[in-house]
């Protein structure tokens, strides 16, 4: 895969095939040669280079929300996780949080109960790391896995799943749960209480973009806020 990036900076991800852009028809010959630009049938030149991760989840289909890469982010730095680490993820929904965990390691399965969440997932994380393993399973009929160094729950009653998480994590090891209102998160902490999980922080990431740009320089109009709140447990 192929990333183009035009005059106005617009990017396109390139799999196969002749393309037709906004500056025009680009030959899949052209896109193949080793030149680090390529020209349009208008005369137009775009720059080119080789697809990354960063490129590639972005063309991934959406279905449910996805996890964005700040709150991606922040799991990762905060928990520590390495080429080790043993991650059970649910749900997968459109995979994205898999896909960004799957970065730093292999050994992660997600669990989706929706069939038609799941088909979006497994597609989505085939192209980003085939080692994934989904399962379409609900998780709060309990988590196969053992041993494990993370637990990240984005579904709708992460309390049904304490029991489970308890049992699969290492001692030290991270339970990360995401949800959209403090209200939610109240009542996890509360119902968390008879088991064997501290609370260790719990923290919203917001995310302001800038322009600059000749004498513009200045943040963007609108800023990626909230998005969900981040639950950190430790199990002991
Ligand atoms: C907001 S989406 C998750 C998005 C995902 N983290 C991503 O970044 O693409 C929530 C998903 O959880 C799934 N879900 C809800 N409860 C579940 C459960 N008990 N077991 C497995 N999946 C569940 C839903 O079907 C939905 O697809």
């Amino acid at each position: 895969m192929k990333v183009l990036i035009n005059s106005k900076g617009n990017r396109i991800l390139w799999k196969a095939g002749d393309i037709h852009t906004e500056d025009g028809t680009i030959k899949e010959s052209e896109i193949k040669s080793p030149s680090k630009k390529v020209s349009t049938h208008k005369g137009k030149r775009l720059i080119k280079f080789d697809a990354k991760f960063a490129d590639i989840i972005k063309d991934l289909k959406r279905g449910p929300a996805v996890i964005n890469a700040k709150d991606a982010g922040a799991i990762i730095a905060y928990t520590g996780i390495n080429s080790k680490s043993k991650i059970v993820d649910a749900g997968s929904g459109s995979g994205f949080l898999a896909s960004y965990l799957s970065n730093i390691t292999s050994n992660i399965t997600t669990y989706e109960k929706n069939k038609l969440h799941f088909d979006i997932a497994k597609s989505n994380l085939k192209q980003i790391n085939p080692k994934i393993k989904i399962k379409n399973k609900d998780i709060s009929e309990g988590i196969d896995e053992k041993s494990l160094d993370l637990i990240t729950l984005d579904l709708p009653d992460p309390e049904n799943i304490l029991k489970h998480a308890e049992k699969s994590l290492k001692s030290g090891a991270y339970l990360v749960c995401y949800l959209p209102n403090i209200t939610q998160v109240q009542s996890l902490v509360k119902k968390s209480e008879p088991y064997n999980f501290i609370l260790e922080k719990v923290l919203e990431t917001i995310e302001r973009e800038w322009i600059v740009q000749d004498k513009i320089c200045r943040p963007e109009h609108n800023m990626l806020g909230h998005t969900a709140f981040l639950v950190f447990f430790r199990k002991y």
